[in-house]
């Protein structure tokens, strides 16, 4: 049976730990990272065309390369040169994760295009390694893969999943302009030159973490949320400091710059709870929009036409 197409629904995720080793040869930073996929998506759909294309739609399209810099033309390339043919497929992207936000939506996107042309092309999973074409388009594609919560290590490609009991509820502040990723990490690289490494876990392991998130209770939680890059995201966007205080001043239990940013992330009691700190953020002005989501939630997957 031929197939017309392929959609992929694929998770944001957020980092309720990121450390930050050393500048590897490779320009790489060493990572030791807690990633936590949250229900908040894209949708990728494949289908057959007869050359490569990207179209984006939904709330967050402006800003998205519709060329074949997208993620997602060149998880296609990768994937069609991996198994031997043509990569002639029209890609759609239904944008509703920030952009350039820290919260790894170039990175869904590729996640979803891989999985839904591996559908469309009807590609043997048990012989071509998606996670391996995913730790080359980038270091948090395999994760938008995994989804769930997983520890990551060497770039943050390498993950083991981690116990998440129960479901955390958090508040997002999305800014109008985002941050490049590896300015972020130049920015940190500057700071620590000049001396500046007081707050850095680096590559140690976030046992204590670990085991609050284990065992489902927020409030041991909060206290333990931790960003190396944090410091260098509000070095480069210093009004970050406001958006992060009028979170906790709202009620949230604690507040964190998700990944590189600019997007901060704030931890909620409940359910509830995030609804009343999102109502009140978005009236305080700091944040050009406001979401609440809850995680963790599945990566990557199929939905049916
Ligand atoms: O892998 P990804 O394309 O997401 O990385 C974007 C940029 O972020 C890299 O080129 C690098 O500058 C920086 N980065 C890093 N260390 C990591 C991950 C990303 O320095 N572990």
């Amino acid at each position: 049976m031929m197939i017309g197409g392929a959609t992929a629904r694929v998770p944001a995720k957020i980092n309720l730990h990121l450390g930050v080793g050393p500048l590897r040869d490779d320009g790489f930073h060493e990572l030791s990272t807690l990633f936590c996929a949250l229900g908040m998506h894209d949708d990728v759909t494949v289908r057959p065309a007869e050359e490569l294309t990207v179209t984006v739609t939904g709330e967050n399209r402006r800003a998205v390369p519709s060329d074949a810099s997208n993620l997602a033309a060149r998880a296609v390339v990768a994937l069609a040169d991996r198994i031997g043919r043509s990569p002639d497929v029209s890609i759609t992207i239904d944008k509703h994760i920030p952009v350039a936000g820290g919260m790894a939506g170039g990175s869904a996107d590729a996640a979803g295009a891989l999985i839904a042309a591996a559908r469309l092309w009807r590609v043997d999973r048990d012989q071509v390694d998606l996670h391996e074409i995913a730790a080359e388009l980038g270091s948090d594609v395999p994760f938008s893969l995994t989804g769930g919560a997983a520890l990551g290590t060497g770039r943050g490609e390498k993950l083991l999943p981690v116990l998440h009991r129960g479901e955390f509820h958090w508040v997002l502040a999305v800014s109008g302009t985002g941050l490049s990723t590896p300015d972020v990490y130049r920015e940190l690289d500057r700071l620590r030159a000049a001396g500046d490494r007081t707050t850095d876990a680096g590559t140690a392991r976030p046992d204590g973490l670990m085991v609050a998130i284990a065992s489902g209770d927020v409030r041991a939680v909060a206290p333990l949320l931790h960003n190396d890059l944090q410091p260098a995201a509000l070095s480069l966007r210093p009004l970050l400091r406001r958006t992060l205080r009028a979170g906790t001043e709202a009620g949230a239990l604690a507040g964190i710059v998700s990944g590189s940013g600019p997007t901060c992330a704030f931890l909620c009691a409940d359910a509830a709870a995030a609804v009343d700190v999102a109502a009140e953020l978005s009236g305080s002005g700091v944040a050009k929009a406001v979401r609440t989501a809850s995680g963790p939630v599945a990566g990557a997957r199929l939905v049916p036409h």
